[in-house]
């Protein structure tokens, strides 16, 4: 696990885009697994930006993003369609028939549904690069705190926690879902690399308890702790609970020295 430590959220976004178009051009048909998400803003920014300033180019990328609030069709503003064509598909050159976001608007057969989606991912090839967010309670996807560290793609029952935090992008329409369809952990554990993404204070015990704390279902984020190659990439205020900040400091200058591909 290499946690790597930067200023701030603009720090962030513009490591986690270099490294994330490094992988794109190391392998043109990369498949890349999205999350969404405010922390993710700033990342498809800079990748927007290095589009059109450096040609990078995403022609042949494959995308699956981690989830879909269930109940919501792809034009909803809310959804996580609308968000992903908003903030990223629109202003690149992705092609259309490789992206893949869960369906909110499916109704029973969730099973059926969610073992199709893994099945897609199978016949990509597996996800190379993982990008994932991190909730208040440890959650990666929406696998909420007790979801199975094996768990796949399936329907799940959103906290009450998660429910608070998305109010703010539901103002005028009352409560928004109550469920969504997420990638499992055991899904996200299948990705042959994982960077995760934090930023600001409220990250901050989440951050600590999945770096430092035992591997435990009550964090989802800490099942990465048994994942042979994932990056943290934070900030400082979302760093501010870890004990051991001056080692991964010396880690990251070694790794600069002995194996920058790393970090690149
Ligand atoms: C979104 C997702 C979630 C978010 C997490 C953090 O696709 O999977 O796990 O990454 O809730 O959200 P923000 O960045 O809004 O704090």
């Amino acid at each position: 696990m290499l946690v790597v430590l930067k200023r701030d959220y603009e720090e962030v976004s513009r490591q986690a885009a270099r490294l994330i178009a490094s992988a794109v051009r190391r392998k043109p048909a990369l498949t890349l697994g999205l999350a969404t998400g405010g922390t993710m803003v700033g990342i498809y920014d800079q990748l927007v930006r290095l589009h059109k300033e450096e040609a990078l180019d995403f022609s042949r990328v494959v995308t699956f993003n981690l989830d879909e609030y269930l109940g919501l069709a792809a034009d909803h503003p809310q959804s996580f369609h609308h968000f992903m064509r908003e903030n990223f598909f629109s202003r690149v050159n992705i092609d259309p028939r490789n992206v893949h976001i869960p369906d909110g608007t499916i109704r029973g057969n969730y099973d059926q549904y969610c073992a199709g989606y893994e099945e897609a991912i199978r016949q990509a090839g597996g996800i190379d690069l993982q990008l994932l967010g991190i909730g208040r309670n440890g959650h990666v996807g929406f696998n909420e705190p007790t979801s199975s560290i094996g768990s796949r793609t399936r329907l799940k029952v959103l906290t009450r926690e998660t429910i608070e935090d998305n109010q703010k992008s539901f103002p005028s329409a009352g409560e928004g879902p109550r469920c969504a369809i997420t990638m499992g952990i055991g899904t996200i554990l299948e990705a042959r690399r994982i960077l995760l993404m934090a930023t600001g204070a409220s990250k901050a015990a989440a951050v600590a308890k999945s770096i430092e704390g035992p591997i435990t279902s009550a964090v989802s984020a800490s099942a990465l702790q048994l994942h042979p190659d994932v990056t943290f990439l934070i900030d400082e205020q979302a760093a501010s609970q870890l004990t051991q900040r001056e080692y991964y400091r010396q880690v990251l200058e070694m790794t600069a020295l002995l194996t920058p591909e790393r970090l690149s």
